[in-house]
């Protein structure tokens, strides 16, 4: 096999070859005056098992566009068969019309990757099953949620809820709460059209005098999260803590959390955050692990 790495997330690509004990393979990204991207493969891979890693964090155009061309550098060169892990995938969030005109990027996405060349998928908690049904080629999604339950080892059963910020996130708030054993409570969100800010407008569930345990698949600009943390505060929660699998953090969201009634916020390296994003609040558990172990049983 052969592992490479784009240029969104080194760090957790370096990671994943460590516990793979199989060496990064040398790539030049290389970035023409126009901004085209351009790809030199210093390696053979003729018939070999190429695995990929790269997340479409931002610059996600880029990012995205960089990972077709590499792909499209490996199936050119030969390779036998080549899986995208992509822990963060951009555009999966627009897996559905709101509107009768409105288009499905997270399937033109799929398509791309597909015509490009993948084998296969690997991805981490995407934001709706609808996205791995846009892929013909076999799409592996993993889950954060066995490192968030690890994360919060030891808290008291009795008096913790497992919280979905909106009725879309219910069935991944069950998933943790059934590893924490505690009960669910769903907060009902709306975003007025168009808008980036939400709004919560009903609770399913009790939250007084408990610790509530907020999950959720992204962090973009932080307005879910800080609405469903300010309302869950103001019903009478002890403590809010945090569970999310993609830190974005778009616009000044780092800075809105760290001003926010949020005690502990658990997250991954999907998405490498930058040291002046990063606050008191801040956890960050790896999915390295997850991620090669996957790995090691495909080459197995
Ligand atoms: C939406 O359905 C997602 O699961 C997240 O709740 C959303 O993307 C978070 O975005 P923001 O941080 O901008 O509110």
């Amino acid at each position: 096999m052969k592992l490479f790495s784009g240029s969104s997330n080194p760090q957790l690509a370096e990671q994943i070859a460590q516990e793979l004990q199989q060496p990064l393979g040398a790539v030049k990204l290389l970035r023409f005056s126009d901004g085209e991207i351009g790809v030199a493969l210093e390696e053979p891979i003729l018939r070999r098992d190429v695995f990929v890693i790269q997340s479409c964090s931002v610059p996600t155009n880029d990012h995205l566009m960089e990972l077709l061309i590499m792909i499209d550098a490996f199936r050119r060169g030969g390779a036998r068969s080549i899986t995208a892990v992509v822990p963060w995938l951009a555009y999966s969030r627009k897996e559905k019309k709101d509107n009768p005109q409105d288009p499905i990027s997270g399937k033109l996405v799929a398509n791309l990757l597909e015509t490009a060349g993948i084998d296969r998928l690997i991805a981490l908690d995407l934001h709706a099953d609808a996205v791995e049904g846009f892929f013909d080629v076999p799409v592996i999604n993993l889950s954060a949620v066995s490192l968030f339950a690890e994360a919060l080892q030891g808290i008291d059963h009795e008096n913790t809820v497992v919280v979905a910020p909106d009725m879309g996130g219910a069935k991944r708030a069950r998933r943790l709460a059934k590893e924490l054993e505690v009960p669910v409570v769903i907060l009902e969100k709306i975003r007025p059209h168009n808008s980036p800010h939400t709004e919560v407008v009903s609770m399913i569930g009790d939250v007084s005098d408990k610790r509530a345990i907020i999950v959720d698949d992204i962090i973009s600009t932080g307005s879910t999260l800080i609405n469903a943390a300010n309302i869950l505060k103001d019903r009478g929660a002890n403590r809010v803590d945090v569970c999310i699998t993609h830190p974005i953090l778009a616009e000044d969201a780092s800075a809105m959390i760290k001003q926010s009634r949020i005690d502990r916020f658990i997250t991954t390296d999907s998405i490498p955050i930058p040291e002046v994003k990063r606050f008191d609040q801040l956890q960050i558990v790896s999915v390295a692990s997850l991620i090669s172990r996957e790995i090691s049983k495909l080459i197995a």
